[in-house]
């Protein structure tokens, strides 16, 4: 059953004053002259685009139109110094070789071997200690002495507080003051510090930055730093090492600021160039295909909340100059399939994955429907099982949206009389 429908993609700028580009159809394929990346990083404030300015099917791969053409030198790290930096991580004194597990049911149901990188079963519940270990254990003695600090309310903010713990250093975390207490409580009880400050993430990070530079403290970023995008580069290796029956046809990631793709893409492109790597991110948090498909980073203007690990505004620059060589492309999904995915997560493994954690087998998922694939090896990142418990419910509730097995309806109704009775009888005549 190939269902290939004509993708619909548009990309405007709505932004007044921002440049309008010529529509996706007809940007061509040919890349800038070798040694020419100057577009990649134009002076002045980052374009501004809304999440709603790309729109395709869920399934359709955005392609990345500028892979293959060879990285910018302008970056920190050539891929072969990446690669030796991956070979040559620390991260296993903490993370564990997170399982390649198969997913059974659901490859019986897609027709395609589908493989989970268990990457929720690690401490802390995510991969983001791979990368912040793997930054702070080769920090300088004096420096680790004078102490770390990051600004996350998220799997990074755990991730840094874990590893400061195992090396023995201390660890400034700065969240919002929104964050919810079991979060900061979590990470305090790790023994780091926590100051609640700003009412976002971005106030949170300039309180960080500034008195990293007061104290003499390292700034740990999320994801822009070779050594956290190589620290998450460590799980493409291990995807390499563990896949059984086969090649594989493509690795699915989530996509964020980029530093878990481009640490997978940076290894497996090497090793075994023929696999695709495809990120997956939300309709309403596309930073990256949007970066991608403009050819430079962009900021979004708005951003979804719901997949809360990947809700970011601006991709990275070295992940996004990693990315631009080496992502096949970005597949989007929406909010009712990541929930239809954490649900099948748990018929599969009684596992509950967070939103961001899902998202990779959301894209696999409508990837491998829009496209047909059948009887191929497939793996999906499970990122992430930091999941609010209060938000259970809202994911059971979109979990039957997502399959298509229930439906929202919203209608207007004049505030007049007779019309609910009018309402009920346009109704009874459908079968709902
Ligand atoms: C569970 C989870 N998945 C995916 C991501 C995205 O990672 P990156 O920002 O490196 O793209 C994050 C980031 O924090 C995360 O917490």
């Amino acid at each position: 059953r190939c269902r290939r429908v004509r993708p619909f993609i548009e990309a405007a700028l709505p932004e007044s004053g921002a440049e309008v580009l010529p529509s996706f159809e007809k940007i061509p394929g040919i890349p800038p002259p070798v040694g020419d990346h100057s577009h990649l990083a134009p002076p002045g404030p980052l374009l501004k685009v809304s999440p709603s300015s790309l729109q395709c099917e869920s399934g359709y791969l955005v392609p990345n139109k500028n892979m293959g053409y060879g990285i910018s030198g302008d970056g920190t790290l050539s891929p072969m110094q990446y690669l030796t930096n991956i070979l040559g991580s620390k991260v296993y004194d903490l993370a564990y070789e997170s399982p390649l597990q198969l997913a059974s049911k659901l490859s019986g149901s897609w027709g395609v071997n589908v493989w989970l990188k268990r990457e929720d079963l690690q401490p802390v519940f995510s991969f983001k200690l791979r990368g912040a270990y793997n930054m702070m254990a080769k920090l300088p003695k004096e420096q680790l002495e004078r102490g770390v600090i990051c600004s996350s309310a998220g799997n990074h903010a755990q991730g840094v507080a874990l590893s400061a713990q195992r090396l023995g250093c201390h660890a400034v975390i700065v969240m919002p003051v929104t964050t919810p207490e079991i979060k900061w409580k979590s990470v305090e009880r790790l023994g780091a510090t926590v100051v609640l400050t700003g009412d976002s993430y971005d106030e949170a990070q300039a309180y960080a930055k500034n008195r990293a530079f007061e104290e003499g403290r390292t700034f740990i970023p999320p994801f822009d730093h070779p050594d956290i995008i190589a620290g998450q580069g460590t799980i493409g290796m291990e995807i390499v090492k563990q896949v059984k029956g086969g090649p594989v046809e493509a690795i699915f990631v989530p996509v964020g600021g980029g530093g878990l793709i481009a640490g997978i893409a940076v290894y497996v492109k090497r090793v075994c160039p023929e696999v695709k790597i495809i990120g997956v991110e939300p309709f309403d948090a596309n930073a990256m295909t949007l970066s991608l498909h403009h050819d430079r980073r962009v900021a979004l203007d708005n951003v979804g909340g719901f997949a809360d690990g990947v809700a970011v505004k601006v991709v990275g620059e070295e992940t996004f100059r990693l990315c631009r060589e080496l992502v096949d492309g970005v597949v989007l999904v929406s909010r009712d399939a990541i929930c239809a995915s954490i649900k099948d997560m748990f018929e599969e493994k009684r596992s509950i994955l967070e939103p961001a954690g899902a998202l990779a087998l959301a894209g696999a998922e409508a990837y491998c429907k829009y496209y047909g694939v059948k009887g191929k090896n497939i793996v999906a990142v499970t990122s992430g099982a930091n999941m609010n418990f209060d938000r259970l419910r809202l994911v059971t509730e979109l979990a039957n949206v997502g399959r298509r097995r229930e439906a929202v309806l919203a209608t207007y109704m004049p505030e007049e009389r007779g019309s609910f009775k009018r309402f009920c009888e346009l109704v009874s005549l459908l079968r709902i």
